[in-house]
């Protein structure tokens, strides 16, 4: 239980729990806040397997070091973004930023790195400057949605799992290349990687990678012991991209959907019914509720329980983000 009695339950206004200095009893300063949330780290990890996201806003986080301090110090076992997928810049130590990605374009919620086995438990986000207008992270509850999806939709992709497949090239083509992926140049570093983590690869025309990875689509947490839908098929599917794009990549790779930079399948390499993804779409809308970020703002969320995106914005934006195993 966390000291001053002080139970986290689900706020009733659409939002994340939110604590302030006042709602904790401490002052704005980090160093108190880092001190809060040791003393109550285990409390707050158990809650937010329950809660899947907590915002502590009216902090002094001003500065990128003062988020590094903290992700630093409350939650040790920070971890790289090897084998992401999104665009980022690795900062120090394990901070990065939390997307490249172009501002105009709204990022689809996602569980990160489930496509991995290497997967974030914890992240933590951080808004160091909030945009001028929108760059909201909405996020969805990913026991929510496995309630509310469909059991034919369910029962098929439990039974028979997934397959995501991507196409990494050296440094010109679309997508990530193999070196940003992996965080490295070396070959023989990509192939350990992928032999430590279950990742199937195959150079391809000289200097590019092919990974798949097989995967299943429902994970059960390890501290709430919940079934969760913990997969990322909709983004990897091509019906991600509007109209426009996916004709552009259906004329590029003339069908050729295992050589496109990203592709899933199920586990026995069979094609995806696309108004699965319509259905799932839909649900992640209807329950996504968007965190509007204030200069400050940290939001401690469980990478499991719910997923995340991006809203796009004006104006510059940064958003830190360090990734816990
Ligand atoms: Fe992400």
């Amino acid at each position: 239980m966390l000291e001053n009695h002080i139970h986290l339950k689900a706020s009733d206004n659409n939002s994340p729990v939110t604590l302030t200095p006042d709602s904790i009893g401490i002052g704005p300063e980090i160093h108190e806040l880092i001190a809060w949330l040791n003393r109550n780290i285990t409390a707050i990890q158990k809650d937010l397997s329950s809660l899947g996201a907590i915002l502590f806003r009216g902090f002094n986080i001003i500065t990128r070091d003062d988020f590094r301090e903290i992700a630093e110090k409350v939650d040790e076992k920070q971890m790289t973004y090897v084998d992401g997928n999104s665009p980022r810049s690795k900062l120090k130590s394990n901070t990065y930023t939390s997307t490249e990605f172009p501002a105009d374009q709204f990022i689809t919620l996602h569980s990160e790195l489930s496509y991995s086995n290497l997967w974030p438990l914890r992240m933590m986000f951080c808004c160091i400057v909030s945009a001028m207008k929108g760059g909201a992270t909405p996020i969805s509850d990913n026991a929510v949605l496995l309630e509310k999806l469909p059991k034919e939709i369910v029962e098929e992709f439990e039974a028979k799992g997934l397959c995501y497949i991507r196409n990494l090239h050296s440094g010109y083509g679309l997508g990530p290349s193999w070196q940003k992926t992996f965080e490295t140049d070396i070959k023989s570093e990509v192939e350990d990687f992928c032999k430590r983590t279950d990742s199937h690869y195959m150079w391809v025309e000289e200097d590019s990678v092919r990974i798949k990875q097989y995967r299943p689509a429902i994970r059960t947490h390890p501290i709430s012991g919940q079934r969760l839908w913990f997969n990322q098929a909709d983004q990897f599917h091509i019906s991600n991209f509007n109209a426009d794009l996916q004709a552009a990549y259906e004329a590029l790779y003339e069908g050729d959907s295992m050589s496109r930079p990203q592709h899933v399948t199920y586990g026995d390499h069979s094609e995806i019914d696309p108004s699965y993804f319509t259905e799932i779409r839909k649900l992640i809308d209807e329950i996504m509720l968007p965190v509007s970020w204030i200069s400050g703002d940290l939001v401690y969320i469980d990478n499991m329980r719910m997923m995340h995106g991006r809203e796009p914005f004006e104006g510059d934006r940064t958003v830190l983000l360090t990734m816990f195993k």
